[in-house]
């Protein structure tokens, strides 16, 4: 698209002049470059008109699937993720030949948008996102905001996601100030600076060594101090034996809960709260695995769903009371 160029100096009055002329483009934002600003038109100009990607300012009504060929409209996904600057998408078999166009439709629609990035699903030992930049900017370092709390994270490095925020805003209402809070599987430490945030005193660890960085770099966005807020890079397995008397333990590591189960509940002190999210057939209880692990020594209180997770599975969470043994 075209855009004038003039000096920050002259922005003002080059504005006036093209608003007074009817050639500024009001769907469009200006441009910051160096020392310039560029003016997006919708009719010619005179002096430094230069072409440049145009940054959309505005939401056009409505779905941004109106815009594309009606034949890939029903095959484009009416839901994603939105973090900060960037969509996470998942397409289906049919949609994924599509995609380009697919992502272009949605980055076109929403003003905040710079990055469209196709998700092939968690992976790996330290559950990252498999991410492929598809529109926009090769950038996945997002802010997000949650609950009144601020994130950031690179999503090529760590694992999150903003589908637990409900999740993450019930537990934090359930925190007593001053309650010790246990997060073993912290990835970015949403769950532990959203506790922490409510009063609770959090020990919050993860595996993976890139989790650190965005741990602590959360903890400080949201103004926490090292009193109530302590990270660790370390495997559970190691950490949960050695630890005792947490109010609250939060384990969220859905693919391979029941390893930690124990461990977990003899961290809990007797009387405290665990609450262990794993993935359920829908329809299906989901306590009789637990059954095992817990015998005496703990008690599944309640059973929710959190968010769907594919075509007939759910993630879920059990609310676990430890028993006094
Ligand atoms: C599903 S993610 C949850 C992250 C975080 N609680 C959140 O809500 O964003 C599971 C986390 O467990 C971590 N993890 C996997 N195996 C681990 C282990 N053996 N010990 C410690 N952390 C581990 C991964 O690195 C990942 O960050």
């Amino acid at each position: 698209m075209k855009h004038l160029r003039v000096s920050c100096r002259e922005a003002e009055a080059a504005r006036h002049a093209l608003e007074r002329s009817g050639v500024l483009h009001s769907a469009y934002l200006p441009q910051r470059e160096g020392d310039s600003v560029l003016w997006p038109l919708c009719g010619a100009a005179d002096g430094d008109v230069v072409e440049r990607e145009p940054r959309l300012c505005q939401r056009p009504v409505g779905d941004y699937r109106q815009q594309l060929p009606s034949t890939l409209r029903k095959l484009a996904p009416r839901g994603f993720d939105l973090l900060g600057h960037a969509a996470i998408l998942r397409l289906s078999d049919e949609a994924e030949p599509h995609a380009t166009l697919i992502a272009e439709a949605l980055l076109a629609s929403h003003g905040q948008l710079r990055t469209v990035a196709l998700d092939s699903g968690v992976d790996g030992r330290w559950r990252v996102r498999a991410l492929r930049v598809i529109a926009g900017e090769d950038d996945l370092v997002v802010h997000h905001r949650e609950n009144g709390l601020r994130f950031e994270v690179d999503l090529r490095q760590v694992f999150f996601s903003p589908r637990l925020a409900t999740e993450r805003a019930r537990i934090a209402a359930l925190v007593r100030p001053g309650e010790r809070f246990l997060d073993p599987f912290a990835g970015a430490a949403p769950f532990a600076v959203s506790a922490a945030a409510a009063g609770a005193q959090v020990l919050a660890a993860d595996g993976n060594p890139a989790a650190q960085r965005w741990a602590e770099r959360n903890s400080a966005l949201n103004n926490l101090s090292s009193e109530n807020f302590e990270f660790h890079i370390a495997l559970a397995e190691t950490l949960l034996p050695s630890l005792r008397d947490f109010d609250r333990v939060v384990l969220n590591h859905p693919t391979a809960q029941l390893n930690y189960l124990e461990p977990a509940l003899a961290a809990t002190r007797p009387g405290g709260s665990l609450h262990l999210y794993l993935l359920a057939n829908r329809g299906e209880d989901a306590t009789a695995e637990t059954a095992a692990a817990l015998v005496e020594r703990g008690r599944v209180e309640a059973q929710r769903l959190v968010h769907p997770f594919s075509p007939g599975r759910e993630l879920r969470v059990l609310d676990i009371r430890r028993g006094s043994s």
